[in-house]
C-alpha cells in the first residue's frame, strides 16, 4: 500500500510541534504545544524533558486527529530539534536524572574559562569547528558529570546516556542511542572531518565515551517506532536550522537562509569541505544523507532577536502581543536615535563574548515607544548584518539573496528594514515552516517517499520578496551607530 503523508516533529526551545506534510510538500496538520521554561537562577535556564516527550506525543496525536491521518498511513516520521540543549538519562528507568540544561543557559561560565585556560577560546575550533562558548552541549555535560552526585561513576559504568533533543526523542520512540551529524556538531565534542566522537576533546572535557550515542547520517532509518506509532521508521534528524537549509532547499555551496525564532540563525552551505571561519562564524554541518558526502556550512547564531520583542510584551507590557510591535513601530518614521543591544545570553556570533550584557543606548528625552519599537526591530537587521558581513569575509562570495523564514518573517516592517541594512533581496518561500519540512524532506528521502533532492527543489516557490531602499548614506551611518552601542555592552560582568 503506498503510504501518503511524512510527519516531521519539531522539538523547539519553547514549544513542540507536529507537522504532517503530502507528497507536494503542502502541510496537511499541525499539532502544537508550550512547555515551561525554568529559570533556577539568572542565567540559568532548563527544560523538563519528560514534559517534553509528554508534549511530543501529544502534539503527533493532535496532528493526525486534525488531519485525519492514520498513523499506518505515514512513510515516515522526521525529528528536528533545538539544538545542544543537553539531557542525561537512567538507560534502564528512561528517567532524567537533572532538568535538561538549555543551549541558551550561561552555568558553565566558569568551566569555559577553565577549558580555555592560557590556550584561549579557540582551544578546540580546528576539531570541532567551534569557540569555547557556553552555547554549545559539551560544557553543559562537564557541568551535570561535576555536579549530579554519583553521575560520573554511573556514566563511566554506562548506566546513563547522553542525548541532544533528537537523541532522546529518537530512544524514546525507537529504543536505538543515536544523534545525527548535525546535532553531533554542536557538541563541541565531535570531530568535523572523521564525523567521530574527538577523543582528545573528550579527555579534556572529562565525558566518558559510553554514555554518547552513536552518530549517523541525518536521513536513514534509525529504528521502528514502538507504541501509537507502532511500526512507522524514524528516518530523520537535523537540528533545526540545518532542517531549515534543508527545507529551503539551499541544496548549493553560496545559498543562505535566515529563520527569524526566538534567536536567529543564518547558516550558508559551503559544500562538501569544511571551512574554517576567521570571523567568529560556526563551522557546522549542513546535513548529511544517507551515505552521500557530508556538507557543510557556516552559522552566525544570534541569541536573542524574538525573544526581544517577547521581554517587551512580557517584562515591559508595551505590547500585549508580538505582532503589535510592527504596528508601534509604524507610528515612527526612524529609531529617534535609539539602538537596543539585547545582549541577554551576552553576544553570540560574531563576538562570542560571554562578559556582554544589553544595553539601550542614544537615549533623549525624544525617545517614545515607537522609536523603541522600532529600534528592537533594526537590532535583529543589524545582528544580521555582522553576521552576513562575516560569511561575506570567510566565503569570499558577497551574499546577493537572503531565503528567510520562521515566526518573525510575518513582520514585513523588519523584512525590509533587513532587506535595507543588508543591501540585498529578501525571499519568504509559500511554505515557511521550513524546519519541519526539512525534517519532512530528508525522512521521506531515506524511505524513497521522495526520489531525490531536485524534486524537492522543484517544489520551493516564492511568495514573498523585498529590495532595498535606504540609501547608502543612511545605512553607513546607522551601522556606525550600532557598532558603537555594541562596544558598550562588552565587559559589563566582570
Ligand atoms: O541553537 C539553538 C537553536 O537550535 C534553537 O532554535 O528555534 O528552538 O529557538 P529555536
Amino acid at each position: 500500500m503506498t503510504k501518503h503523508y511524512i510527519a516531521a516533529i519539531d522539538q523547539g526551545t519553547t514549544s513542540s510541534r507536529c507537522i504532517i506534510f503530502d507528497r507536494d510538500g503542502r502541510i496537511v496538520s499541525v499539532g502544537q504545544r508550550e512547555h515551561q521554561q525554568i529559570f533556577p537562577r539568572p542565567g540559568w535556564v532548563e527544560h523538563d524533558a519528560t514534559e517534553i516527550w509528554t508534549n511530543v506525543e501529544q502534539v503527533v496525536r493532535d496532528a493526525l486527529e486534525k488531519g485525519d491521518v492514520a498513523p499506518d498511513d505515514l512513510a515516515a516520521v522526521g525529528i528536528t530539534n533545538q539544538r545542544e540543549t543537553t539531557v542525561v538519562w537512567d538507560r534502564e528507568t528512561g528517567e532524567p536524572v537533572h532538568n535538561a540544561i538549555v543551549w541558551q543557559d550561561t552555568r558553565t561560565d566558569g568551566i569555559i574559562r577553565d577549558l580555555a585556560g592560557g590556550v584561549g577560546q579557540e582551544r578546540f575550533r580546528e576539531r570541532c569547528g567551534l569557540p569555547l562558548a557556553t552555547y554549545f552541549s559539551g560544557p553543559k555535560l562537564r557541568w551535570l558529570l561535576d555536579e549530579v552526585p554519583g553521575l560520573r561513576e554511573r556514566a563511566e559504568r554506562g548506566e546513563v546516556l547522553f542525548g541532544t533533543m533528537d537523541t532522546w526523542l529518537i530512544w524514546k520512540l525507537t529504543g536505538e542511542h543515536v544523534t545525527d551529524v548535525t546535532n553531533a556538531s554542536r557538541t563541541m565534542l565531535m570531530n568535523l572531518r572523521t564525523l567521530e566522537w574527538d577523543a582528545s576533546i573528550l579527555d579534556a572535557m572529562g565525558v566518558p565515551p559510553a554514555m554518547l550515542p552513536e552518530i549517523r547520517s541525518s536521513a536513514e532509518v534509525y529504528g521502528e517506532a514502538r507504541g501509537f506509532l507502532e511500526g512507522v521508521p524514524v528516518a530523520s534528524a537535523l537540528g533545526d536550522q540545518h532542517a531549515a537549509l534543508f527545507g529551503q532547499t539551499c541544496f548549493d555551496p553560496g545559498q543562505v537562509k535566515g529563520t527569524y525564532g526566538t534567536g536567529t540563525f543564518l547558516v550558508l552551505n559551503t559544500g562538501t569541505k569544511p571551512i574554517m571561519s576567521t570571523n567568529g562564524l560556526l563551522t557546522t554541518l549542513g546535513y548529511k544523507i544517507g551515505d552521500q558526502p557530508a556538507v557543510y556550512a557556516l552559522e552566525g547564531a544570534i541569541a536573542v532577536t524574538g525573544s526581544l520583542v517577547q521581554w517587551l510584551r512580557d517584562n515591559l507590557g508595551l505590547i500585549s502581543s508580538a505582532p503589535e510591535i510592527e504596528t508601534l513601530a509604524r507610528t515612527v518614521d526612524d529609531n529617534g536615535g535609539c539602538y537596543v543591544v539585547p545582549a541577554f545570553s551576552g553576544l553570540f556570533a560574531p563576538h562570542w563574548r560571554s562578559d556582554a550584557r544589553g544595553v539601550m543606548a542614544g537615549l533623549t528625552g525624544y525617545v517614545n515607544k515607537g522609536h523603541i519599537a522600532r529600534a528592537v526591530l533594526e537590532a535583529t537587521a543589524w545582528q544580521t548584518r555582522e553576521v552576513v558581513d562575516a560569511m561575506n569575509t570567510d566565503s569570499g562570495i558577497p551574499l546577493t539573496t537572503l531565503r528567510v523564514d520562521g515566526g518573525m518573517t510575518a513582520d514585513n516592517l523588519l523584512m525590509q528594514i533587513l532587506a535595507d541594512v543588508l543591501d540585498v533581496e529578501v525571499v519568504r518561500p509559500m511554505v515557511a515552516e521550513t524546519t519541519c519540512l526539512g525534517a519532512a524532506y530528508a525522512a521521506g528521502l531515506a524511505v524513497g517517499h521522495w526520489p531525490d533532492m531536485e524534486t524537492l527543489r522543484a517544489n520551493w516557490h516564492r511568495a514573498a520578496e523585498w529590495s532595498p531602499k535606504m540609501s547608502a548614506d543612511v545605512r553607513d551611518r546607522e551601522y556606525h551607530n550600532w557598532q558603537k552601542a555594541v562596544q558598550r555592552t562588552l565587559g559589563w560582568v566582570e
